[in-house]
């Protein structure tokens, strides 16, 4: 589980987050969603341990994170496959190296090992030709695959972190990414946290939708409160989704 509880952070003098809270179970489908530069990101880098609050309290899987070294935070990173926000590969390195990076760097697995789970991975997510190409030679698509790839590659996963997976995308490369992560997730009996701009990919995909504004949580619920919400930034935000759903 994870638990945000009254989390504060700023960076320097801009506040980003103003006291959230929430707890949420691994298993579940989860969206978070709010305007750009509301603190979208910020909360999936607390999540990891990456930046530490300001005030208040993260749990993950019981252990209070807030100061944790290095170390004893590795295990916890362990529990998250992520893919972040544009999902940056290393352009010096062919996809398979990409792929097997974190296996060589973290489980410090044999060659043989690795290259037959890289090619494993690929194959999981639908790229299976790609493995010698370089991240220059790939279409958005597949660039978003490989990266979803590299996220899988940990093991142990009790949760996907997927940051903006179809950012950047035309509407068919959004829809099989859309796909794969349902797939993916059922595949795994796992849940996901992600964040996305785009209402319509939340809708698809989650049941649980927490909204963020100015640095607060102002909605958090299923998919029959969204739809009759009367907050308005919030029904602002799924005005698209209405005219979508009632099609
Ligand atoms: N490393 C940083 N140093 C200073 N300010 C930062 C840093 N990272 C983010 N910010 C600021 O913090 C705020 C929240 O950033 P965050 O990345 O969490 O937003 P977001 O909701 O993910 O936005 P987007 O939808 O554009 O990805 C923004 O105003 C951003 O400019
Ligand atoms: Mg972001």
């Amino acid at each position: 589980m994870i638990i945000f509880d009254d989390v504060w952070f700023s960076y320097g003098d801009r506040e980003v987050l103003k006291g959230v809270s929430f707890q949420a179970d691994f298993h579940e489908r989860i969206a978070v969603l709010g305007e750009s530069g509301g603190g979208k990101t910020t909360i999936l880098k607390l999540i990891l341990g990456l930046i530490s609050p300001d005030k208040g309290k993260i749990i993950i899987d019981g252990v209070n994170i807030n100061n944790l070294s290095e170390e004893e935070l590795i295990p916890i990173r362990r529990k998250f496959s992520i893919v972040f926000q544009e999902g940056a590969l290393f352009d010096s390195l062919p996809v398979k190296e990409n792929v097997a990076f974190l296996m060589r760097e973290i489980l410090r697995l044999p060659d043989e090992e690795i290259y037959l789970k890289v090619r494993e991975l690929l194959q999981r997510v639908g790229v299976s030709d790609a493995e010698e190409l370089m991240p220059e030679e790939l279409s958005g698509g597949m660039h978003r695959r490989v990266a979803i790839a590299r996220a899988l590659a940990i093991g142990k996963t009790k949760m996907f972190l997927y940051d903006e997976p179809t950012a950047g995308l035309d509407p068919v490369n959004s829809e099989r990414i859309v796909a794969l992560i349902r797939d993916l997730a059922e595949r795994e009996s796992i849940g996901f946290m992600i964040i996305t701009h785009v209402v319509y990919v939340a809708w698809q995909l989650c049941d649980r939708f927490i909204f963020l504004k100015d640095g607060q949580i102002i909605f958090d619920g299923d998919k029959r409160e969204l739809l009759s919400t009367n907050i308005q930034p919030v029904k602002d935000f799924i005005k698209e989704l209405l005219f979508r759903v009632s099609e």
